[in-house]
């Protein structure tokens, strides 16, 4: 997730765009730039630095002073292609310099454009996805075609999710221009007196306006000194309504919302189209990141899942994955044990690392134990240029975006979704019997639908709610579950005791009856999940000797025809989807159970007592 900026009018263009990254660097900060058209005409002056703005761009444009420009477009990164760098920053160019391009989002066929643009003479500086843009609008702008008619032109051929604002050079006839395009990154239309902006969201425009415009999914934008006009994917113009926000900037920053925590929560199905963007083929699992996958599975016999907290929990749920579809043992493993367990480790180990941060201490000293062995090394992570991305042999990222909240939410449930894609991908290698082709099969079809069953979910959040309002008044609560669903179980009590300070634990609904049974008493709340098919008998008579001892029942199910719905105090219905992939909705569920527990608690959601988002210590 990055951060775009676009303004045209009479202020200062270098200041208004400043001050717009700088409220939307919560979005990324691994590199920042801006282009700018000079009012007295000439070439668009670029200015890119990596970092964050006051360590990079800032100086840059004290450095480079540039020339007073009424127009330009400004971009704050979070790479998900290329390292962070100043070459690889944003804004990028056309050949010759003459127009430029900021993006937030995913070209998924860059690749393949790259390669004709470069047939066709183009010249490439970076190894970013989104530099095949201004290539293609400059392409269609040498037919004769005007700036807005050659960006619709060329956003025909991209596909993926992306946010754009594109910007040229200007003759200093006052004819500066700025267009903004939208498909499924938002992209915010700002109308101020006789000047009008563009913005990721609406807190970089509050200084200087509060009527906006929400671009709709396909619209494009065009910005002049006189006023904008709107278009939609079909090249008709539209009108969109104007509308008045009063946010003050603080609440921006939050996207309106109390807390980063629920926003990073609503912002899951996005995170999820990011995570499964081009890597989701009809047949099989598409992961071009896992360059050594071949030699890797051909030389191993057993593979850890190792992590801490949130992803550790994402590693027990992947264990059965990675197991069924290579046909080799899988553990998941918590780092701070794996260190100094002197685990059996060699070149036909495989060790995948999941963390969010990419620099938990304990995973960081697994990752050299491991490599001091000689085992391959994969690391999943939400950060480009972390440690753990820096020094795996494969990494790939998760592209949940900046996630601010110290509970892990977006990232756990990308995190999800990427071990899946990597078992898929790393089996494929080996080839699958017809139970894990069934597996396989059911998840690259389901996956895809998952965004909208986030959105169903995150719509319907009634009975969440009443079930808060009941758990806020207890200072112990139960989470039982089988197989995937005691995976689910360990990370929905991490989240609620995290941020509520109710203690949690998660059991093994099989357990339950040895011993941990005696702590059930008259109205303890006992969340239930049981969204697994083959377990849902057993999962019904734990729910029956929990209720029978006066346990407060809420089921966490796919099923609300299940016979355990009948003796459950609360039911939380889930979407349906390949069984696999439950955790995924399960986990979306789970945090907003823990969120509103905790703000019904008065508790500090966003930085909870003694935690930090990323633990760099033992
Ligand atoms: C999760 O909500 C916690 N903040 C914590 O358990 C976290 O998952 C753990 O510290 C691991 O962090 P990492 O993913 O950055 O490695």
């Amino acid at each position: 997730m990055c951060g775009i900026v676009g303004y045209i009018g009479d202020r200062s263009a270098t200041e208004v765009i400043m001050e717009g990254l700088r409220r939307l660097e919560y979005r990324g900060y691994d590199s920042a730039g801006m282009a700018l058209v000079p009012r007295s005409g000439g070439s668009i002056q670029v200015i890119k630095r990596q970092g964050e703005i006051d360590k990079g761009l800032a100086p840059g444009i004290r450095e480079e002073s540039p020339d007073p420009s009424a127009a330009g477009i400004g971009h704050t990164r979070w790479a998900t292609h290329g390292r962070p760098n100043d070459i690889n920053a944003h804004p990028h160019t056309d050949c010759d310099g003459g127009l430029a391009v900021v993006h937030n989002g995913i070209i998924e066929n860059y690749f393949e454009l790259g390669r004709e643009l470069r047939n066709e003479g183009h010249v490439f500086r970076s190894d970013v996805d989104t530099e095949v843009i201004p290539h293609l609008v400059e392409r269609y702008r040498k037919t004769g075609l005007d700036l807005l008619e050659a960006t619709m032109k060329a956003s025909t051929y991209l596909r993926g999710a992306y946010a754009l604002a594109v910007v040229e050079s200007d003759d200093g006839s006052g004819n500066e221009a700025l267009v903004g395009v939208r498909k499924e990154s938002p992209l915010i239309v700002g109308i101020g007196e006789g000047e009008y902006f563009l913005a990721s969201d609406i807190a970089a425009l509050l200084p200087y306006t509060r009527d906006v415009i929400i671009l709709e999914n396909g619209d494009f934008a065009f910005l002049t000194r006189e006023g904008y006009r709107l278009y939609d994917q079909g090249g008709e113009e539209v009108h969109r309504e104007v509308e008045r926000v009063d946010w003050d900037a603080d609440a921006a920053e939050r996207g309106g919302h109390p807390h980063f925590m629920i926003k990073e929560i609503l912002e899951q199905p996005e995170a999820w189209v990011a995570a499964l963007q081009g890597r989701v083929g009809s047949d099989r699992a598409q992961l071009p990141e896992l360059k050594n996958a071949p030699s890797v599975v051909d030389g191993i016999s057993q593979v850890h899942l190792v992590g801490c907290g949130t992803s550790y929990h994402a590693a027990v749920a992947a264990r059965p994955q990675f197991e069924r579809l290579l046909g080799i043992p899988a553990r998941a493993e918590i780092a701070s044990e794996f260190r100094y367990g002197d685990p059996l480790l060699g070149p036909d180990t495989l060790v995948v690392f999941v963390s969010q941060s990419g620099e938990t201490a304990d995973t960081l000293a697994c990752l050299d134990l491991a490599k001091s062995a000689g085992c391959p090394t994969i690391g999943i992570t939400n950060v480009v240029g972390s440690s753990l991305a820096r020094g795996a042999d494969d990494v790939v990222f998760t592209r949940a975006g900046p996630e601010i909240s110290v509970a892990s939410t977006k990232t756990y449930t990308t995190q999800l979704l990427i071990l899946d894609l990597i078992a898929c991908h790393l089996g494929s290698v080996l080839g699958f019997d017809d139970d894990a082709r069934a597996r396989v099969d059911a998840l690259l079809e389901r996956a895809p639908d998952l965004p909208g069953m986030g959105w169903e979910l995150l719509d319907n959040q009634e009975v969440i709610l009443r079930v808060a309002e009941y758990l806020a008044g207890w200072e112990d609560v139960f989470f039982i579950g089988r197989g995937l669903d005691f995976a689910a179980a360990m990370e929905g009590q991490l989240k609620l005791k995290e941020i509520s300070y109710i203690h949690a634990e998660a059991y093994p609904a099989g357990e339950l009856k040895h011993g941990s049974i005696a702590l059930i008493e008259q109205g303890i709340p006992v969340i239930a999940i049981s969204t697994q098919d083959h377990l849902r008998e057993k999962m019904a008579s734990n729910v029956e000797a929990a209720r029978a001892r006066g346990g407060w029942i809420c089921l966490v199910t796919d099923r609300p025809d299940d016979s355990t719905a009948q003796i459950a105090d609360e039911v939380i219905v889930v979407p349906r989807t390949a069984e696999i992939l439950t955790p995924v909705l399960v986990g979306l569920a789970l945090q907003l159970l823990a969120y509103h527990t905790a703000v019904l608690r008065d508790c500090p959601v966003d930085k909870p007592r003694n935690l930090a988002k990323s633990v760099t210590v033992e």
